[in-house]
C-alpha cells in the first residue's frame, strides 16, 4: 500500500494554555513495496508522526492517505491492512499467554486457518516464538516481547507495517533476527515499511530510503546513496551527527 502525507500538524495543549508543535506541516509520500527509515533526534516528532499515520492521534492541520483512503471515512478499512509496533509500549495483553492474543487477533481479523498456520510457522522458523508463545508478556525478556509484538503486527498480512524503534535495547543477535525478518516480510510479500530507529546498521541493512525529521520539520527526504553523495562520505553515523548539530545550532 502506498502512504501519503500531507502537510501533517500536530500540536499538543500543555498546561496553563501554552501549546507544543510536536510536527510542523509534514508532507512525503511512500510508495508500495518501499522500506523508509524515518529518523531524527529524540523529540523529533517520530512517534508523533507515526500516531498520526496509524490513527492513534487526530492531526491539528494536514492529512494522512493510505492507497487513497483516509482515517475520518475508512478507519476500518485503514485498520485491517495496517500493523504497528511500538518499541517502548507493547500492543500485547500483558498477563495473557502470547498464543491466547493472537488467537483473539486471529477471530478479530478474520484470518482464514491457513493464513494463521503459515504466518504461525513463520514466525517459529525466523523469530523463534514457539519457544515463549505460552507465557505472558511480562514474563518475557525485551527481545522476546519485540518478537511477539512483531508476529501480533503481521498474524492478519497487513500490507504496511510501522515499527517504531523496534530494536531498542536488544541484543545483537536478537536485533539480528529481527532485520532479516523485516526483510524477508518486505521481500515475500512487499509489505510497505516505515522504521524509526537509532541504529545505524538498521538502516544501513534495511532502508533504501530515509526521511529525516528534526522539532517536527522534514530536514530530508531521498535515497541512502543520496545522502551519502551530498555528505561526501559513506559513513552514516557521521551523517546523522552532522545533521542533529547543525539543528541545534540552529537552536542557539
Ligand atoms: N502527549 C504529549 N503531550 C505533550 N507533549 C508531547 C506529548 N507527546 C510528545 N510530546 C512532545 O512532542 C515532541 C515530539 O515527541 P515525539 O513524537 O515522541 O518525538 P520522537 O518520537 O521523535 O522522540 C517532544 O518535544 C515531546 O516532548
Ligand atoms: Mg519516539
Amino acid at each position: 500500500m502506498s502512504l501519503e502525507v500531507n502537510n501533517l500538524t500536530k500540536i499538543y495543549k500543555l498546561k496553563k494554555r501554552m501549546t507544543k508543535t510536536a510536527v510542523d506541516g509534514i508532507s512525503f509520500s511512500i510508495p508500495t513495496g518501499e522500506i523508509v527509515g524515518f529518523i531524527g533526534p529524540n523529540g523529533a516528532g517520530k512517534s508523533t508522526t507515526i500516531k498520526m499515520m496509524t490513527g492513534i492521534l487526530a492531526p491539528d492541520r494536514g492529512s494522512v492517505s493510505i492507497d487513497g483512503l483516509n482515517f475520518k471515512k475508512n478507519r476500518k478499512q485503514i485498520m485491517m491492512k495496517t500493523g504497528v509496533v511500538f518499541g517502548q509500549k507493547s500492543v500485547l495483553c500483558w498477563d495473557i499467554p502470547v498464543l491466547d492474543t493472537l488467537k483473539l487477533f486471529k477471530d478479530m481479523y478474520r484470518i482464514p486457518d491457513e493464513t494463521y498456520k503459515r504466518n504461525m510457522e513463520m514466525f517459529s522458523d525466523i523469530l523463534g516464538i514457539d519457544e515463549f508463545i505460552n507465557q505472558p508478556p511480562r514474563l518475557l525478556s525485551l527481545g522476546q516481547r519485540m518478537k511477539a509484538d512483531l508476529a501480533a503486527s503481521l498474524i492478519y498480512d497487513p500490507d504496511i507495517l510501522f515499527l517504531d524503534e523496534p530494536t531498542i535495547g536488544i541484543d545483537v543477535l536478537s536485533k539480528e533476527r529481527i532485520r532479516n525478518f523485516i526483510k524477508k516480510i518486505n521481500e515475500e510479500r512487499h509489505t510497505t515499511i516505515i522504521l524509526t530507529t537509532h541504529d545505524v546498521s538498521d538502516i544501513e541493512t534495511l532502508c533504501e530510503k530515509i526521511i529525516i525529521i528534526d522539532k517536527g520539520i522534514l530536514i530530508y527526504n531521498g535515497t541512502l546513496p543520496d545522502l551519502k553523495d551530498r555528505y561526501q562520505t559513506t559513513d552514516l553515523e557521521e551523517i546523522i551527527k552532522k545533521i542533529y548539530i547543525a539543528g541545534e545550532r540552529k537552536d542557539a
